[in-house]
């Protein structure tokens, strides 16, 4: 068996590591369908069709994590804090994100260690979009 280097594994990105553009893609896609039917998440989106939202959290998520930077080329700086601003984040919007995201996750099936990677960012990501209190 030929053996791979191990500093060649490790410079693979975590995008890379987890199967890239469509592991993010199905990530968010299945996220968005758990929004579509979300009575205090659907409401919060502004645009009638989920489509383009759904792409613009895929293409962020993918330049997070060591893809291709079409989010910035498209949007700018990210600034999610300020982007977030309009929207009433409290508690339950929290909330209802997150288990939407752990439901996607759940379904991805990844490995353990890189499950818990995303997982700990995300919830470290939308603890820090809360911009109500409740
Ligand atoms: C905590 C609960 C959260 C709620 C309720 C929420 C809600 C929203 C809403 C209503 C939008 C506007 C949809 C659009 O037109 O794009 C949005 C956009 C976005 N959200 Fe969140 N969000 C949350 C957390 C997060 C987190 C944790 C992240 C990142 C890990 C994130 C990333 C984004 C991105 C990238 C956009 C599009 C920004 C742009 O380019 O305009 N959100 N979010």
């Amino acid at each position: 068996m030929t053996e791979i280097p191990r500093d060649t594994l490790q410079e693979q990105t975590f995008y890379e590591q987890i199967g890239g553009e469509e592991t993010f893609r199905r990530l968010v896609h299945r996220f968005y369908q758990g929004v579509a039917e979300d009575p205090l998440l659907r409401p919060m989106y502004p645009e009638e069709d989920l489509g383009p939202a759904e792409d613009r959290f895929a293409l962020f998520l993918i330049q997070y994590w060591g893809g291709p930077r079409t989010y910035s080329e498209r949007r700018g700086h990210p600034r999610l804090r300020m982007r977030h601003v309009p929207f009433r984040v409290d508690r339950a919007a929290h909330d209802a994100w997150l288990s939407h995201m752990r439901v996607a996750l759940d379904e991805l099936g990844l490995a353990p260690e890189h499950d818990r990677q995303l997982w700990d960012y995300l919830t470290y990501a939308a603890a820090s979009m809360v911009n109500t209190q409740d």
